[in-house]
């Protein structure tokens, strides 16, 4: 895309994506919810970053966004909203046309998304084949300028190797390569660096964040470190036992969490130790999909906790555009867990 293009599409504003109370369940009778009724908005060129603990619905969230829900996973009610277009009913036709080429998304382990028995080049040219109607050399041209900007080396003959030929870095550049191979308006990242080297993650952020830059695209970003929410966010979405807990502009999420388990999550960033070399921990785990309390679901993990807090559900609520869903967010400070 030309820089003219991508500047107007920055300049635009309308969201790109837009959930609205979006919920998902596992069963019919409603008590397992992994998503519960979120709402976010993204704007073209903003970087949201999504963190929680494991099993709080952060990937179930994406999954929804790209109509990639698992067989048992239904969205229940909510919409999700795509460049203003309402998506929650939308067949497997629409799903299929927009993923790769509009909206797509780059998954944990790379090898969900890549074959081992196709060389990588004929991979990287599919989405190019299948939505750009390319011809075969054409689409593989493409393939080879693409793994050029992402930053791996011989590109040519990069082209002609298998997946298990590269290095876990390099898989992870195939597969950004692959994403970015139409020019999507949305890009999710579903914590595609945990499994690299940190100065590998590190380049693979930069390189996201260049790119996410000059194409003016949306990129929600799914991680459990706050370090790196820190770097590349420009919004922050925090996400507890399938609720947002916290959402807000970044600056201000990272400044001053109105919520307690951000502030814990936050003091837990790795090599951020105390003094005497403990890891300050967020004692507790989330409780298990399904057996989630009818008061605040962070309660029995909180050092805030009193009986108000067990009455019933807490609200998402706030000014600015910072929201918490705790009911003591002005005494939300990082001393709270020491
Ligand atoms: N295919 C599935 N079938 C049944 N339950 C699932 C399935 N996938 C996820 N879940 C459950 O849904 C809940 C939310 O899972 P999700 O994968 O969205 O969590 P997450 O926040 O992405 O965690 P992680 O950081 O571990 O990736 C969890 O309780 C998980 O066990
Ligand atoms: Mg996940």
């Amino acid at each position: 895309m030309s820089s003219t293009a991508a500047a107007s599409r920055a300049a635009s504003g309308d969201p790109v994506l837009a959930l609205d109370g979006l919920t998902v369940s596992l069963d019919s009778a409603g008590r397992r919810i992994p998503v519960d009724n979120v709402s976010l908005e993204m704007r073209p060129g903003e970087t949201l970053c999504v963190v929680g603990e494991s099993g709080c619905g952060k990937s179930m969230t994406a999954l929804a966004c790209m109509g990639l829900l698992p067989e048992v996973a239904r969205v229940r009610s909510g919409h999700i909203r795509f460049q203003g277009r309402d998506l929650s009913g939308a067949d497997a036709r629409t799903w299929r046309r927009l993923r790769g080429d509009a909206m797509a998304m780059i998954f944990q382990e790379p090898m969900t998304s890549l074959n081992p028995v196709f060389r990588v080049g004929r991979q990287v040219a599919e989405p190019l084949r299948v939505h750009r109607g390319l011809g075969k050399r054409e689409a593989l041209r493409r393939a080879g300028d693409l793994l050029e900007q992402v930053g791996i080396p011989d590109p040519g003959e990069r082209l002609r190797a298998y997946p298990d030929e590269l290095s876990g870095g390099q898989r992870q550049r195939v597969m950004i390569a692959m994403a970015l191979a139409c020019d999507p308006n949305l890009l999710i990242a579903d914590e595609p660096t945990t499994a690299l080297d940190v100065t590998i993650q590190a380049h693979i952020l930069e390189l996201l964040a260049d790119l996410q830059r000059d194409r003016g695209m949306g990129l929600m970003f799914i991680t459990h470190d706050f370090g790196v929410a820190e770097e590349i966010a420009d919004h922050i979405a925090v996400m507890y036992a399938g609720q947002i807990v916290e959402y807000g502009p970044a600056a201000q999420v990272l400044n001053s969490p109105r919520h307690p388990y951000t502030a814990g999550l936050m003091e837990a960033i790795p090599g951020q130790e105390e003094p005497h070399g403990a890891l300050p921990a967020l004692a507790g785990r989330v409780p298990e999909l399904g057996h989630w309390p009818p008061y605040c679901r962070f309660a029995e993990r909180c050092p805030l906790a009193r009986a108000r807090c067990r009455a019933g559900p807490v609200t998402l609520e706030g000014g600015g555009g910072h929201l918490s869903r705790c009911l003591f967010s002005d005494e939300v400070s990082p001393e709270i867990w020491h």
